[in-house]
C-alpha cells in the first residue's frame, strides 16, 4: 500500500478523517509524539494497528478523545479522574478507568481487560480530526513495537512507509516523551512517567502518588522491560566518552549531539528519540549518554534510556 503524505490544511484533514471512517490508519501529531490511529470502535481498524507495529495483542491502547464528555462515554469515572482532567486536559495526561459496561470501544484495543485508557491531546490537528470523525481514536505511539519512538514524519516512514493508509504531516513533536499513565487502582498509581510529572499530579491530588514498581504486581500491561530500542547497544551515566562510541551528552560536554546544552530536561526531552534516531543511523556499536538528574521529566527521560538500554 502506498502511504500517502498529508498536510493540516483543512482538505487534508478531512482526507485523513474519510480513511479513519472507512477503517483505515493514519499517523497522527500529538503533542507527545505521533500516533497510529484507527477508528477505535472498528474491532477490524483495530487489529490492523497492532499487525503494523508487530504489537503483542495482551498490550492495550491509549483511546484518545476529544474531550470529557466523549471520555465519560467509555469509563466510569471519579472524583479525582475529574479534577485531575479539568486541571491537565488537553495535554500529555492518560488517565485508566474501569469500562462502561455498554461501550463500544473495540475489546481488542484494551486487550479484553475490564479497564479503558482514555487522553484528550493537546494538538490543534488531532482535535481537528477527532472533532471531524465524531468518534475516539485508538492510538499507540507510530512505531514498531519495541522501538524508538516518532516526534517526527521521518521517523514514522522509517518504521512504517507502505504499512499505513496515511500520515498527517505537522512538524516536530513540541514535548517529545510519551503522556504520564495514572491509574487509581488498587491505590493512585503512576504507571508510566511522562511530562506531567508525579509532582504535579500529587499536588493537584493533595496526596502522594506511588510509583508502579512500589505497587507490587504488575499492574501495567505494556510496562516491558525492553522497550524505545535502538540497533545501538547504550551505555547510561557516561562520565568520560570512549573510543568509537556516538556520544549523546546533556550539559556542558562535548559530544556529538547534546540533549540540552542548558541542562534544561524539557529540551531534552524534545530532542531525545530524534537523537537516538540520528546516532543509531550512523550504524554504530555504542551510544553512550551523560547522566540526567532524575527529577521531574527527568524521571519521564531516564525511564525512556534504561528501557532502550535493555536489548532482549
Ligand atoms: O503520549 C502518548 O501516550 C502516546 C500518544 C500517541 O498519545 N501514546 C502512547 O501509546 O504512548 P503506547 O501504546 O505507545 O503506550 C500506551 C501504554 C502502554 O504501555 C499500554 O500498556 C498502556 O498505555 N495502557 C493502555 N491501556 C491500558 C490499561 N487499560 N491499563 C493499563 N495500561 C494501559
Ligand atoms: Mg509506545
Amino acid at each position: 500500500m502506498k502511504t500517502k503524505n498529508l498536510g493540516t490544511s483543512w482538505e487534508e484533514i478531512e482526507k485523513a478523517v474519510e480513511i479513519l471512517r472507512l477503517g483505515g490508519l493514519v499517523a497522527i501529531p500529538t503533542e507527545t509524539v505521533y500516533g497510529l490511529a484507527a477508528d477505535a470502535t472498528n474491532e477490524e481498524a483495530v487489529s490492523k494497528i497492532f499487525k503494523a507495529k508487530g504489537r503483542p495483542a495482551y498490550n492495550p491502547l491509549i483511546i484518545h478523545v476529544k474531550n470529557t464528555k466523549m471520555a465519560k462515554e467509555y469509563a466510569q469515572w471519579n472524583k479525582a479522574a475529574e479534577s485531575l482532567a479539568e486541571k491537565f486536559w488537553p495535554g500529555p495526561l492518560t488517565i485508566v478507568l474501569p469500562s462502561k459496561k455498554n461501550s463500544n470501544i473495540a475489546k481488542t484495543a484494551c486487550a479484553n481487560l475490564p479497564t479503558v485508557a482514555v487522553r484528550m491531546p493537546s494538538h490543534p490537528v488531532t482535535l481537528k480530526i477527532l472533532d471531524q470523525l465524531k468518534r475516539p481514536l485508538a492510538a499507540p505511539s507510530a512505531n514498531l513495537s519495541g522501538k524508538i519512538s516518532s516526534t517526527s514524519t521521518n521517523h514514522v516512514l522509517k518504521n512504517l512507509n507502505q504499512k499505513i493508509d496515511a500520515i498527517v504531516d505537522a512538524g516536530n513533536s513540541a514535548v517529545g516523551v510519551e503522556s504520564t499513565i495514572l491509574t487509581f487502582k488498587p491505590k493512585p498509581t503512576i504507571l508510566r512517567t511522562g511530562f506531567i510529572t508525579p509532582e504535579a499530579i500529587s499536588n493537584a491530588m493533595g496526596l502522594k502518588i506511588a510509583h508502579y514498581d512500589e505497587a507490587g504486581p504488575v499492574i501495567a500491561p505494556g510496562q516491558m522491560k525492553s522497550h524505545y530500542c535502538p540497533n545501538a547497544n547504550l551505555r547510561l551515566n557516561a562520565k568520560d566518552w570512549r573510543q568509537g562510541e556516538k556520544k549523546l551528552g546533556f550539559g556542558n560536554v562535548e559530544c556529538d549531539l547534546n540533549l540540552s546544552k542548558d541542562q534544561s530536561l524539557i529540551e531534552a526531552a524534545q530532542n531525545l528519540f530524534n537523537f537516538l534516531h540520528i546516532l543509531d543511523s550512523f550504524d554504530t556499536k555504542t551510544i553512550s549518554v551523560s547522566p540526567i538528574p532524575n527529577e521531574g521529566i527527568g524521571l519521564a527521560i531516564n525511564d525512556r534510556l534504561i528501557r532502550a538500554a535493555i536489548n532482549d
